[in-house]
């Protein structure tokens, strides 16, 4: 049986924990929060009553002995806490994505764990989103025929969503020296480019550019992002693929989650497939045919797929735990490793390079170096002063309106939040 630990039970530790709870071959015996309520409240949900409660990570580690660490903390904390375990002899790293806040840091944590021979996993649970993974057993087989180019856009919603507090969640996330880049393109963002890469058979993209607008002060949207993977042969043709991150704060759309949710489009040569839904997936509007988790329209016909998949949101975390406890079992690869973990969070960072300094970006100039030297930095936007000016009105005036649509008889009877699943 392999000992877990996990560092961080905020908002997040609710879906990782499911992993491990599903799992014959793991035990969680401790968990660290300097917040000794957050810890406490998240134990008692999942009804672990014999789960150990450290303030201090350093002390859980020293004492347990675990098998396994896994890390749900703000992202300038992931290098200091991987350090540690891999030293103090774990066997197996999971860090929640992104692998950390600059590449200086994914680097540090790839080289100790190097060093310590520590299985490490760059924690992306998007990969194993069951109708994903249908999508891309589709593609292997050809039935779009190369896929040429990639589109998705990530659509802000009105919610109503998963309980938590947005100040306390923002408040790290908008401080670029905790986060690395903002809250959408880079925190959420490192989850699509992802798939812009796996979906797409790319290891990387060559070069990149983007606008990213701070229309709240605080949040980096709207953002459109434009790129081009790396060219096959003069006989292919070129290759390119876009992201969006946009708001419709009045968009009634209820999720067990966060209040949004991912569309994709892929075309290729000889088809065309849609991905309709990822982080609200199974809600009311997965239930209609109208929005099946995969169309493909290819040799003259529309078909569609995945229905019977489970859609909700939360089998991407089970699966991406579950792909960590074989390796440890069974020996192998983790998915993501280090360096595929480091190379989401340069893909992530072009775009705030790119806006920053209104010019195409490639993907070599996001080096450590380049960190050290200043030359490619994601810079601060946050601004106390326009946070209380029009980015708490936008906010207010935008939650007026959805709770009056609500009250208009908007309210979807069947789907409400359902924690309990
Ligand atoms: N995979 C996903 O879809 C997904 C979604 C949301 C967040 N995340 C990632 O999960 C991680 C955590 O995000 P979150 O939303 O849960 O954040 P959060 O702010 O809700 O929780 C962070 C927790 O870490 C604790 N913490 C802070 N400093 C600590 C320390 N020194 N020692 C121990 N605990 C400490 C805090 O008290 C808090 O409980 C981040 O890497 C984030 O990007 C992933």
């Amino acid at each position: 049986m392999l000992k877990v630990g996990l560092i961080g039970c905020g908002v997040i530790f609710n879906l990782n924990i499911q992993g491990y709870l599903f799992s014959p071959d793991v035990e969680v015996v401790a968990v660290a929060d300097t917040n000794i309520k957050n810890a406490g409240e998240k134990l008692d949900r999942w009804g672990l009553r014999t789960t150990k409660i450290y303030t201090d990570y350093k002390e859980m580690i020293d004492k347990e002995d675990l098998d396994i660490v896994d890390i749900l903390t703000p992202h300038h904390l992931h290098a200091p806490m991987a350090e540690y375990a891999a030293k103090a002899g774990v066997h197996g790293i999971s860090v929640q994505k992104p692998m950390a806040h600059t590449i200086t840091d994914c680097e540090r944590i790839i080289q100790v764990c190097k060093e310590e021979k520590v299985v490490l996993k760059s924690f992306e649970n998007f990969r194993f989103y069951p109708p994903y993974l249908k999508a891309k057993e589709l593609l292997d087989q050809g039935i779009i025929g190369t896929p040429l180019n990639f589109r998705i856009n990530t659509i802000g919603t009105g919610g109503p969503r998963m309980p938590y507090s947005l100040l306390k969640s923002y408040l790290w996330r908008v401080q670029v020296d905790k986060c690395g880049g903002g809250p959408l393109v880079y925190d959420d963002g490192i989850h699509k480019f992802s798939l812009a890469l796996w979906l797409m058979d790319e290891e990387r993209v060559d070069k990149l550019y983007s606008w990213i607008d701070y229309f709240s002060a605080t949040v980096d949207f709207p953002a459109n992002i434009i790129w081009k993977y790396p060219s096959k042969g003069t006989n292919d043709p070129p290759r390119y693929g876009s992201m969006e991150f946009c708001q419709g704060p009045n968009i009634y759309y209820p999720s067990n989650f966060y209040a949004c949710d991912e569309f994709i489009e892929i075309s290729g040569t000889k088809g065309i497939m849609w991905l309709n839904q990822c982080t609200s997936g199974g809600n009311f509007v997965s239930k209609t045919p109208q929005y099946p988790p995969i169309v493909v329209f290819s040799d003259g016909e529309v078909k569609t797929y995945g229905e019977d998949l489970p859609r909700d949101w939360r089998y991407s975390f089970i699966g991406a735990t579950q792909n960590f406890i074989k390796v440890m079992k069974d020996g192998g690869t983790p998915i993501y490793t280090g360096e595929q973990g480091r190379d989401l969070c340069i893909f992530a960072k072009m775009p705030y390079i790119s806006s920053q300094q209104q010019r195409e970006v490639s993907w070599e100039e996001i080096t450590p170096e380049n960190e050290q030297n200043k030359s490619c930095v994601v810079e601060e936007f946050f601004s106390k002063r326009k946070v209380l000016g029009k980015g708490i009105g936008y906010l207010r005036r935008v939650g007026k309106d959805l709770k009056k649509g609500i009250k208009q008889g908007l309210e979807h009877e069947k789907l409400k939040y359902e924690y309990d699943l």
